[in-house]
């Protein structure tokens, strides 16, 4: 939803080289650096892209279009010590050259990009009717602002004036805002992610470590209110206008975990990585033998035991992983577990907060409906908690208490490794509440944890038989629609091999509770859409096969995913899936990763950033 890349201070000590021939000892120039921060970036949004480089002689130089950044071309500036980027996601006015960031003010000597929604630009720019306005976008206001702020006041520089222009912004925003003749990046956040890389004299701004994650993996995540400025002396940080200390973090992802490794596609990577992704989840939580998990999580004395629901929100493929987790709570944790679409949360009435237990699922922890769920939540007075994967995102600031999923970063715009191990995350929940209100005996725990141990091992089954994945792909792979359908556990994964179809291949796909395919779906099947069917443990299957035959009936092609030793001699594909108990249906869910992955890879579609959607969706 936006990325934004700044780099300022020495250019050897990046250690980028300008990739020419000769020593290699030649640096990268700061065009070069921003430019990277934007492929890695570019997961973000991928409508447009530009560039703002300042230098002591040429002053302020942007260059900025629609499509995507490797399109853009950005300019030789020798003299640059410093400059900003931006990959976008449209909100605000289509993706055209005009709409592409940096914005800059009437003079042309003050330039910014952003990321988030200026809610009240319609009535900043009414302010500004002496301005001439060149986009669209709601981010134009800023750079004006900018421009007033510093025609007001001739003591002001850049800094000042982001800061009065910041205290008149309403909505969400991570601004990084450049200026000729000024050797700083001024940065504000309010709502948006923003991180400092802190290298020993080169230092970075960016939506996320992996822009910069090759030259340092020393960061600082700014605070909501914060603002920032880098310069060639360093990074000074400013709250309420005196400067503050932040912690520096060091992130424990390697450089290479965010390249994509000899893959074609990120996806296809993420999908491969999910043995070593679960094992990184599960590492040493796991006390199979006592029956019992250590997340690291702590609750307040008594509150698990008076617990009356637990409530879950989250979007998309995270929603999904939530539904799964839902059914393994009531089962392990004997409490009432509801799942709710984030954007549509409300507490509720008829509960009482102090018994409630909030749960976020979020890969990026800065997808906006869930942070307004978890503020709604937070606001009526629960005890709230996330699963994410992202160290010092929004949410781990806003909730109670988190987990992480530890699967590393997904760079790919669909899901894949992070479902798979916040699935496993809520699974660990589930046990650690089931065994601290004494629902759930050790012997019982054990099974579930025997079944998680299991599958890292069981995923990399499902990975070698990936040959048949690719031969049902071309085979069915041009049919007018596909249905997924599965009961209980099968539910929540026949809706995410849906969606992982339609997202990346444009085809028509849906995702039913098996039972409901005759309450009105079944009209749609033909022999031409073929049904993708979860018949393992856990997902009900002899009732499933029923409902897979009634379609069969009409025709259709069955593609099956059948629990190891079970064979259903009717089915067109067979795809075994190894005994893990509970976590089957799980597993299972790799081969329609897989399925969506060569149906849009023969179609030739734009995998890693299908059209219209960005990773991490900072807006409601
Ligand atoms: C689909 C996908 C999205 C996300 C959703 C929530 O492949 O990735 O549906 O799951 O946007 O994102 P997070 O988990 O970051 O809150």
């Amino acid at each position: 939803m936006c990325g934004i890349i700044g780099f300022i201070g020495d250019l050897h000590a990046t250690g980028a080289s300008d990739g020419g021939e000769g020593d290699g000892e030649t640096p990268a120039s700061v065009g070069d650096i921003v430019h990277e921060g934007l492929r890695n970036l570019e997961y973000r949004g991928y409508d447009s892209a530009g560039v703002a480089l300042v230098g002591p002689r040429s002053g302020l130089t942007v260059a900025k279009r629609s499509g995507e950044v490797d399109g853009l071309t950005v300019p030789d500036v020798p003299d640059a010590t410093h400059g900003v980027g931006h990959t976008r996601w449209s909100t605000h006015g289509p993706p055209t050259d005009a709409n592409a960031h940096p914005h800059t003010d009437c003079t042309g000597d003050v330039a910014v990009v952003h990321n988030g929604i200026i809610e009240n630009y319609e009535a900043l720019k009414a302010e500004l009717a002496d301005h001439e306005f060149t986009s669209a976008t709601d981010t134009e206001v800023i750079p004006h602002l900018i421009e007033e702020a510093l025609a007001a006041d001739p003591d002001a520089d850049l800094l000042d004036a982001v800061r009065r222009v910041e205290s008149r912004l309403e909505g969400s925003y991570a601004i990084c805002a450049v200026r000729k003749g000024d050797d700083r990046i001024v940065v504000a956040r309010r709502g948006s992610p923003i991180v400092l890389g802190r290298g020993e004299s080169a230092w970075f701004v960016a939506s996320d470590v992996t822009a910069f994650l090759e030259h340092t993996r020393d960061v600082t995540y700014l605070e909501d209110g914060d603002v920032a400025e880098l310069s060639p002396d360093g990074v000074q940080i400013f709250a309420d206008g005196e400067p503050v200390d932040r912690e520096i973090e060091t992130v424990e992802w390697e450089a290479g975990a965010a390249e994509k490794g000899g893959y074609d596609h990120y996806m296809r990577k993420e999908i491969h990585e999910q043995p070593a992704a679960l094992r990184q989840t599960i590492a040493g939580r796991l006390d199979v033998d006592a029956g019992d998990v250590d997340l690291d999580v702590s609750f307040p004395p008594g509150f698990l035991a008076d617990l009356e629901e637990i409530q879950i929100v989250a979007c998309g493929t995270s929603n999904y992983a939530g539904r799964y987790a839902a059914q393994l709570f009531e089962e392990l944790s004997g409490v009432r577990a509801t799942v709710e679409i984030a954007s549509e949360y409300e507490f509720g009435a008829g509960r009482s907060p102090d018994r409630t237990l909030v749960v976020a699922v979020t890969q990026s922890g800065e997808t906006a409906d869930t942070l307004g769920a978890i503020r709604r939540a937070n606001a009526a007075g629960a005890r709230t908690f996330a699963v994410t994967n992202t160290l010092g995102s929004t949410i781990t600031r806003e909730v109670d208490g988190t987990a992480f999923i530890r699967a590393g970063p997904e760079i790919g715009v669909a899901a894949t490794k992070t479902f798979a191990s916040q699935v496993a995350t809520l699974a660990m929940l589930g046990v650690a509440i089931g065994r601290e209100r004494g629902a759930l005996a050790p012997a019982d725990a054990r099974s579930v944890l025997e079944d998680l141990r299991g599958l890292p091992g069981a995923v990399q089954q499902v990975l070698d038989n990936e040959e048949r994945v690719r031969e049902a792909a071309r085979e069915y792979g041009d049919s007018e629609a596909f249905f997924f359908v599965g009961r209980k556990l099968g539910v929540p994964v026949a809706l995410e091999g849906a969606l992982k179809l339609k997202e990346i291949s444009y085809d028509h796909a849906e995702g039913f509770a098996a039972g409901e395919l005759k309450h009105g779906p079944l009209a749609l099947v033909t022999p031409d859409t073929p049904v993708l069917a979860l018949l393992t443990d856990g997902s009900r299957a002899a009732e499933t096969k029923n409902n897979v035959t009634e379609a069969q009936t009409r025709g259709a092609p069955a593609i099956g995913c059948v629990s190891a030793g079970k064979e259903y001699d009717t089915l067109d594909v067979s795809l075994p899936v190894p005994d893990v108990g509970i976590a089957e249906p799980l597993v299972a869910n790799v081969y329609l990763q897989l399925f969506a992955y060569h149906v849009a890879n023969d179609k030739g579609r734009s995998i890693d950033k299908p059209r219209n959607l960005a990773k991490s969706v900072t807006v409601e």
